[in-house]
């Protein structure tokens, strides 16, 4: 915790209380409000945590109004162009980038732990075939609690980090899994000969009936999806592995809960949404339909892959996303798509009209990465699961970065309750 030398204080029905203010190392102060219920028999209410600090965290920094992203203090922008996703793991998990001799080991350990126990082919066998992945990825990778008792105990730090390797190392494995499965395809086993990304196209893409050779435009393109939704600070899925870790829960059941809440489509589910949205306009002069119904207060329709929680200039995961689809785009030589078009002209409407402008509506990572993985044959189903396997790592660091901290304690947020007071139970014949 940085030292205070600053308090911040709150007067209220004749009680006056100091709390002590800290300065980050970039970012807004915070005002420490730990003693407020002990010392004013109060609490504070921020509903969807617009501004509250859960915790005290040194892996990523947003900041939404220059649109930046540092994972450890290194710009999003010069990881994707020079680093790799595993050589980002390691910055996210240990603090630093590796030397040769650690990314070595790293890249080794990983590769080494790709395979899931055979025993987990069963088990997906109990799903149908129509699930969707993500429901399967929850289920299997929960379930790895089940299969690796050797990585559950959380105060042992051997363990822990056995866990982490094991979640970076298996949820491509297991992602390729659900998806094969959901196709009626037999499982391809990685092969540690390939990098991960290569590895994964080849576990999704590649059938024992004939060979299959990874292009390696598209395993850039795919390592960089990886490493640009590595981790992103103290989003809805980050702060669900945090919560469900606080109360001791081991790790595969976390990142579980994590896959759970990066489904929904404000999350994770966008990609898929917005693609989605982008076949049903289908047509590019449907879109002034679609940019009124966004517009329109009566009407619950979102433009997705559009606006952000924390960015409220651009999404720096999208400038470099939108090269990466032109590269992917170009190499397929898919130029005239119609969801394609689709897109391209909602962005340029979007990006003018005032309504989007005013609200500070740019288009997110999940607009662009949605239109490449559409390109590399992707169905829309599996691009969360491509976004939960990229965001375990970031998982994984937080939760290893919240179990190392002196006087953590079990997540208990309080409450305005607003119901009935105490009332006596009345009997069904007198209600
Ligand atoms: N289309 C139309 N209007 C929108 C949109 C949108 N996509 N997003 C926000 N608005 C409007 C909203 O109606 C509200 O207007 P008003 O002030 O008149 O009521 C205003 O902008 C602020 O909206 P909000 O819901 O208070 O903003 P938020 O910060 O709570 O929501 C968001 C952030 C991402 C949930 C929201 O922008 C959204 O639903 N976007 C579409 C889903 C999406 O693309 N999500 C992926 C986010 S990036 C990947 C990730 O990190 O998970």
């Amino acid at each position: 915790m940085p030292e205070s030398n600053r308090t911040a204080t709150l007067t209220f029905d004749n009680k006056s209380i100091e709390m002590p203010i800290y300065s980050p190392s970039v970012g807004p102060d915070v005002i420490d409000i730990r003693k407020l219920y002990a010392q004013g028999d109060v609490f504070t209410f921020d509903p969807g945590f617009t501004s509250t600090a859960a915790c005290e965290s040194s892996i990523t920094y947003i900041d939404g109004d220059k649109g930046e992203l540092l994972y450890r203090g290194y710009p999003i922008e010069q990881l994707a162009e020079k680093s790799t996703y595993l050589e980002s793991c390691f910055l996210l998990l240990y603090g630093e980038l590796p030397t040769t001799t650690q990314l070595r080991d790293f890249v080794h350990r990983v590769t080494r732990h790709t395979m899931v126990h055979e025993q987990m082919h069963y088990f997906f066998r109990g799903f149908r075939r129509d699930a969707h992945p993500m429901a399967t990825l929850v289920g299997v990778v929960g379930a790895m609690s089940a299969f690796y008792h050797d990585s559950l105990d959380i105060n042992d730090p051997w363990q822990r980090e056995v866990a982490a390797i094991r979640l970076i190392a298996k949820l491509p494995t297991l992602a390729a899994m659900a998806y094969k499965y959901s196709l009626g395809q037999p499982f391809v086993y990685p092969r540690n000969d390939l990098d991960y990304a290569s590895n994964f196209l080849h576990m999704c893409f590649s059938v024992p009936a004939e060979p299959y050779q990874v292009n390696p435009v598209l395993a850039k393109a795919m390592d960089r999806i990886f490493l640009l939704h590595a981790d992103h600070e103290q989003n809805a899925s980050t702060s669900t592995v945090r919560l469900a870790g606080s109360s001791g829960a081991n790790p595969f059941a976390c990142i579980a809960a994590g896959i759970a809440c990066l489904w929904g489509p404000a999350h994770g589910g966008a990609n898929q949404a917005c693609l989605e949205m982008l076949r049903e306009i289908g047509t590019v002069d449907r879109i002034p339909e679609y940019i009124a119904r966004a517009k329109d207060k009566n009407d619950s329709f979102r433009l997705m892959g559009f606006g952000h929680r924390v960015y409220k200039n651009f999404d720096p995961r999208a400038k470099v996303m939108k090269e990466s689809a032109d590269e992917v785009l170009d190499l397929l030589g898919i130029h005239n798509n119609e969801t394609l078009k689709v897109a391209k002209e909602l962005e340029r409407i979007a990006l003018e009209d005032p309504y989007f402008i005013e609200k500070k509506l740019y288009p997110n990572v999940d607009f662009y990465s949605g239109i490449i993985l559409e390109a590399m044959g992707f169905p829309t189903s599996m691009f969360t699961p491509i976004f939960a396997l990229s965001r375990t790592v970031g998982w994984i660091s937080q939760w290893k970065e919240m179990l190392g901290e002196k006087d953590q304690k079990i997540g208990r947020p309080r409450q305005l309750y607003v119901g009935p007071t105490k009332r006596d139970y009345t009997d069904i014949a007198g209600r």
